[in-house]
């Protein structure tokens, strides 16, 4: 049978070492696909691989239009521009696609899929979420004949990073994050990840094949690790806990809930020993039960062979959906935000004072809310002193008003810091 001509579009971290391995003969991929073409924008820069056997595309989109390629492999990033017209034009011909996109499925998911099923071309990105850990495609075949509850993941490794070195070394996320950014884990420009975006375009992935929903990124809630302190990092190591960014998506009785927030874990909590620039993924489903996946969330051969994967899947026939179902049976989500029920971390940072606890104290009772540990730092030399608490189980809602009311005491230097306590993860066949 001919193999498969494949172009790549992008030659950075993932796109070389793509080529990487195309070069060094990886025998499940050269037996079944060839590399024919490639395509960056400066010709002239070294890859740290040989090129000299493919042909050079100045335009990718002249590439994925070229009816010579059977797959076009996209690893430019973006989300509009020329990775998004690049996509369009490669399946609109009915050529199949490889990305690593999250970006650009997470807001165009719903159209490149349709575009895909009109003209044939599958579309797969094992990539695009949790770099060379599987969680696309146990969402689209070991869990295929479960129900999924809820997937809980860390899903953003310089974020996953920062809070670890955080922890280890006591230092302020100003600093680390510093750190990150010389060393090359963290982008020049770090809001994406840091804000927590990058999570929730992969939330927004994973909950649209674990759910059977469109892609709807617009309905994530998203809040970053920006106020994420020291002190926070500190206190609730005390309180038996670790922080993580924690992406989550949950089918509840409104519909599908989705979030992306830093949260408190229970040191038991199956994500809270998962460090460093790991990624992991939990599923709740049933009859499985629950399931974590976990690796290497980014880098050039994690993410490669994700991509490399997706390549044989489809030399091998066997690449179904974009979203594991056909559109039509993809459902929209009720965007209803569920009212929240748990346990709640507060940080106050308050000015030391005779009689402030007590106000504190009698605004919390004052909306029926009980504190399970409450923690004063000895004061310094700075005039405020950080109060931490963390409340029994109760609703959201009244915990805002108390923070509210606090606030209008007018003993607080910044706005209170609020953080939910992580619920314990389903577990099944107790
Ligand atoms: N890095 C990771 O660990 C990782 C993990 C998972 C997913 N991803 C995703 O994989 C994709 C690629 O990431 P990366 O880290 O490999 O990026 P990168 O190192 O910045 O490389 C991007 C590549 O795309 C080329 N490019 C960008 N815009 C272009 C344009 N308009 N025309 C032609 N070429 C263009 C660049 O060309 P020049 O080199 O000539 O400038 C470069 O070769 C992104 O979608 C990213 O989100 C990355």
């Amino acid at each position: 049978m001919a193999k498969l001509r494949v172009g790549i579009a992008g030659l950075g971290t993932v796109g070389a070492g793509v080529v990487k391995l195309f070069a060094g003969g990886h025998a499940r991929l050269c037996d079944k696909l060839d590399l024919v073409a490639v395509s960056a924008r400066d010709r002239t820069r070294s890859r740290g691989v040989d090129l000299s056997a493919y042909r050079w595309v100045d335009d990718p989109v002249a590439l994925a239009a070229d009816p010579s390629i059977d797959i076009f492999v996209e690893l430019m990033g973006g989300a509009e521009g020329t990775a998004k017209a690049a996509v369009e034009t490669a399946l609109s011909r009915g050529a199949h696609v490889v990305t690593a996109n999250k970006a650009l499925l997470a807001l165009h998911g719903a159209r490149l899929a349709q575009l895909s099923e009109k003209h044939g071309g599958k579309l797969l990105f094992e990539a695009a979420v949790g770099g060379g850990v599987p969680m696309v495609k146990a969402l689209k075949e070991a869990v295929a004949g479960c129900r999924a509850h809820a997937v809980t993941g860390i899903l953003n490794g310089t974020c996953n990073y920062i809070l670890t070195e955080m922890e280890a070394s006591g230092r302020s996320f100003a600093d680390v994050l510093a750190e990150a950014q010389r060393l090359g884990y963290a982008e020049a420009d770090p809001t994406t990840d840091v804000g927590g975006f990058d999570a929730a375009h992969k939330l927004t992935i994973l909950s649209a094949i674990a759910f059977g929903t469109l892609p709807d990124y617009d309905h994530v809630r998203i809040e970053g690790i920006e106020r994420v302190s020291r002190t926070d990092i500190q206190m609730a190591g005390k309180l038996g806990y670790r922080i993580k960014l924690i992406a989550k998506g949950a089918l509840t009785e409104q519909g599908v809930e989705m979030h992306v927030r830093p949260a408190l874990l229970a040191l038991d909590h199956p994500l809270a020993n998962v460090n460093g620039s790991l990624n992991a993924l939990v599923v709740d489903a049933e009859p499985a039960g629950q399931l974590t996946f976990i690796g290497r969330g980014a880098g050039e051969g994690p993410t490669a062979a994700s991509v490399a994967s997706d390549l044989i899947e489809l030399a091998e026939g066997r690449a179904g959906y974009p979203f594991a179902r056909p559109l039509a049976q993809l459902a929209s989500p009720p965007r209803a935000t569920p009212a929240e029920r748990g346990r709640y971390y507060v940080r106050l940072m308050v000015i030391d004072r005779p009689g402030v606890v007590a106000a504190i104290s009698d605004r919390l009772a004052h909306e029926q809310i009980s504190i399970e540990s409450f923690l004063q730092m000895p004061a310094g030399e700075e005039p405020a002193v950080p109060i931490v608490l963390t409340t029994q189980a109760c609703a959201r809602a009244p915990v805002e008003a108390a923070l509210k009311a606090i606030q209008a005491l007018d003993v607080t230097t910044e706005a209170p810091y609020l953080m939910p306590v992580e619920q314990p993860a389903v577990r099944f066949g107790r």
